[in-house]
């Protein structure tokens, strides 16, 4: 069942546990992920950049994840834009056939960003599209290395202020954790969280979800986190399949390599649901 944000996490905050998103741009990652959701009786959210779209093409993603929810019906399933950038992308992924966007107007002053993240809201209301918004940074790997005093940490009473002025359904929050793989004093900052976590009721979205301690993440999800993205986990785990694979077996066929890597994706998936939120 292809559904929006809302529907799937409308009960992670109060039963205090969180879906995961992953992300791909590719069939086999997309299968993969299905796979260990459906194993795990789960929810699950697809995640797509703008870079995902430019590589696959914006209807080819729909329509793997529309055919998928097909097959999977049982799960609850949402296809969502990660980190949209302008208005024109987001909207161009809800006319595409995204259930989801998540617009990114974290590197704008505060009004700046209120402004681009209404604008989307406005525009996906009465169309049963869920929006995240984001506030404070997630920090990208490389500019991270060059300037680690670059990280914002938003207060509660921002994020209060942006909910109310945006009318977001989830709001990303900057705690300090990063995309890629991970950074030496890369965590994430529990007292940010929790001063968030008191101001608003609305879920929240944890970015840079791989490669933390199990401990962190189960924490983090009890205090108000509902969604956990990961992408780098599964790219450690779909690259390193393939490189294993064309190191031992001497084969042409794309069918094997990509194959094992689909079940790595599926082991993965399976590995982090049950890191989020224990066995269920
Ligand atoms: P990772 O790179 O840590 O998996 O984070 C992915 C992410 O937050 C996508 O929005």
């Amino acid at each position: 069942m292809l559904t929006n944000l809302n529907k799937i996490l409308s009960d992670a905050r109060k039963g205090g546990y969180a879906i995961a998103q992953f992300n791909f741009s590719d069939l086999e990652v997309a299968q993969g992920i299905a796979e260990g959701a459906s194993e795990m009786g789960s929810s699950v959210i697809f995640g797509a950049s703008e870079k995902a779209i430019e590589y696959a093409g914006i209807e080819n993603l729909v329509d793997i994840v529309k055919n998928l929810s097909e097959q999977f019906s049982q799960i609850p399933m949402a296809l969502h834009l990660d980190h949209g950038k302008t208005f024109e992308i987001c909207q161009k992924a809800i006319e595409a056939g995204f259930t989801s966007v998540m617009v990114d107007g974290s590197k704008h002053p505060f009004e700046e960003n209120i402004k681009l993240t209404r604008k989307v809201v406005e525009f996906a209301k009465g169309k049963d599209i869920s929006v995240e918004g984001e506030l404070g940074m997630v920090a990208d790997l490389k500019k991270l290395e060059i300037d680690k005093d670059a990280i914002v940490f938003p207060t509660g009473e921002q994020a209060r202020e942006f909910i109310e002025k945006t009318g977001v359904d989830a709001l990303a929050v900057g705690l300090g954790t990063a995309h890629g793989l991970p950074l030496p004093d890369e965590r994430i900052h529990f007292a940010v969280l929790k001063e968030v976590a008191d101001a608003v009721s609305a879920p929240l979205v944890l970015h840079g979800g791989s490669n933390l301690p199990t401990f962190d993440v189960k924490k983090a999800v009890k205090m108000g986190v509902c969604k956990v993205n990961v992408d780098t986990e599964l790219r450690q785990a779909f690259t390193g399949a393939i490189r294993k694979d064309l190191k031992d077996k001497a084969t042409l066929d794309p069918r094997e390599y990509l194959g094992d890597a689909r079940e790595a994706i599926k082991q993965a998936v399976i590995r982090k649901i049950k890191e989020i939120n224990g066995e269920h």
